[in-house]
């Protein structure tokens, strides 16, 4: 069950700050559950644990299972909100050394998020000598980076199999109707599944976007789903007291309003880098236009203690930190004695590695508080498929309140338009030739 805990925020703000919140929380609270704000068409993902298309998320499982057992590894292209999601639920489940480990489920391979040559190439090298499927994902169908790889990929299908049994391991995941994709899809016959007209890029993880790749890993989407849901309901309760994305969204509002303008996200378990990746996109997009916006950055304690943490400590006063922390861990670990003490460590021996982070934890907490950097803890409950779906809703919820906290439209993104159209002016894309002409001016060539 997660709990937000605001003890040592409150410290750092005027006294009943939430009060005067409240009635804004309210009317943003209303339009996410009636889709009646800025960008409501978008809010489909607010309902989507309740109304899921029973019969695609039958298909999805189905897929799922041809392909655990006609593939070793599955390569999934797409990029931004169409790959994170995917890739933060399986690591944070199943270990960011997922392929490497010993298991009876598919390596994952995540391509297409980039345009390095050499990234694409070593996966190209990593799956040519074993059995493989693809994932397709792009909602638009015309993302330059899934697309361009999406050619090397099919390509490399359609060699090997010949392009019928290709098609069958061609899985695209894409708009219901319209696109370049989806027409190849049907043009080509491959199985499709839909990313829901509104449900945008970045909300869209427990669509087929995030769970087929997802239940390919053997995760239990079920579950997941579950989790998601029972956080549908306490997010659709209007009283701060008992809504906990209430409480964090007015909070972090508060905290943007009395100068801090970045949020450093912070976990204890390194299996939770791309989740921390996952939720930057999402409350980067979905909070920062029009000049505003927290700067959403993430850290992995204790290994960043390391290094960031001299700057956390003591550094501008400019930010303040969310600290997910998971409960019990799945192993119990116990420091062995050592009969020498080289290490000065006997005081620790016995004692579990779970005991240990805590009050590595603890004293880390009283320690950024004390140093000026209020403190966002977030308890969750052991790191399980019910409890990342729940904190997935979470998530997804307190953003949208964030984004009509702050008056912009937390459901789109106009600014990445901004860099497409100078990468095509550049490449010579025809309609562009005017900005291309341009560019290649003010680069002085
Ligand atoms: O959140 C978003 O909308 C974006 O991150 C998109 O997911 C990303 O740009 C990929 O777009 P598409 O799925 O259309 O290829």
């Amino acid at each position: 069950m997660i709990q937000v805990d605001l003890t040592n925020v409150t410290k750092f703000l005027p006294g009943h700050y939430e009060d005067e919140l409240i009635p804004r929380l309210r009317q943003a609270h209303e339009q996410l559950q009636k889709g009646s704000g800025v960008g409501g068409e978008f809010t489909g993902w607010e309902r989507l644990t309740r109304d899921y298309d029973r019969e695609e998320y039958r298909r999805i499982k189905e897929a799922a299972r041809r392909i655990r057992e006609n593939s070793q590894a599955l390569v999934v292209i797409g990029i931004g909100g169409s790959y994170l999601g995917a890739r933060g639920v399986i690591e944070c489940l199943r270990s960011p050394n997922y392929n490497l480990r010993r298991k009876d489920t598919p390596n994952i391979y995540f391509v297409g998020n980039g345009l390095s040559s050499d990234a694409l190439e070593e996966v190209m090298e990593l799956v040519q000598d074993v059995d493989f499927s693809v994932n397709v994902i792009s909602k638009s169908g015309t993302t330059t980076e899934p697309a361009v790889a999406f050619r090397f990929f099919r390509a490399m299908l359609e060699n090997k199999y010949g392009e019928e049994e290709a098609a069958r391991r061609i899985y695209a995941t894409t708009d219901a109707k319209k696109g370049a994709l989806k027409a190849l899809a049907d043009e080509k016959g491959y199985e499709t599944f839909v990313v829901p007209d509104d449900i945008g890029g970045r909300y869209s993880v427990l669509t087929a976007v995030g769970l087929l790749p997802i239940a390919v890993a053997g995760i239990d989407m079920d579950a997941l789903m579950f989790g998601a849901g029972e956080m549908m309901e306490r997010c659709s309760v209007a009283d701060l007291n008992a809504n906990p994305a209430w409480q964090y969204a007015a909070a972090r509002h508060a905290m943007y309003k009395a100068g801090k303008k970045i949020e450093i996200l912070a976990c204890f378990e390194p299996s939770f880098r791309f989740m921390a990746e996952w939720w930057k996109q999402l409350y980067g997009e979905s909070e920062g236009k029009e000049g505003k916006g927290l700067f959403p950055v993430s850290v992995e304690f204790t290994a960043d203690l390391h290094s960031m943490g001299q700057y956390i400590q003591q550094g501008e006063r400019t930010f303040f930190e969310t600290v997910v922390r998971f409960g019990p861990s799945h192993h119990l670990n116990l420091v062995p004695y050592d009969q020498q003490n080289g290490d000065g460590l006997n005081f620790i021996a016995g004692k579990s590695m779970d005991f240990i982070r805590q009050q590595a934890m603890d004293g880390t907490l009283l320690a950024h508080v004390e140093g000026g950097v209020p403190n966002v803890v977030m308890y969750t409950g052991p790191n399980h498929e019910i409890t990342l779906g729940g904190l997935i809703y979470f998530f997804e919820y307190s953003c949208g309140l964030s984004g009509y906290l702050l008056n912009v439209n937390p459901f789109d993104q106009p600014g990445v338009e901004a860099y497409k159209k100078n990468m095509f002016a550049l490449l010579g894309k025809p309609g562009y030739e005017e900005l291309g002409r341009e560019l290649h001016q003010r680069l002085g060539r």
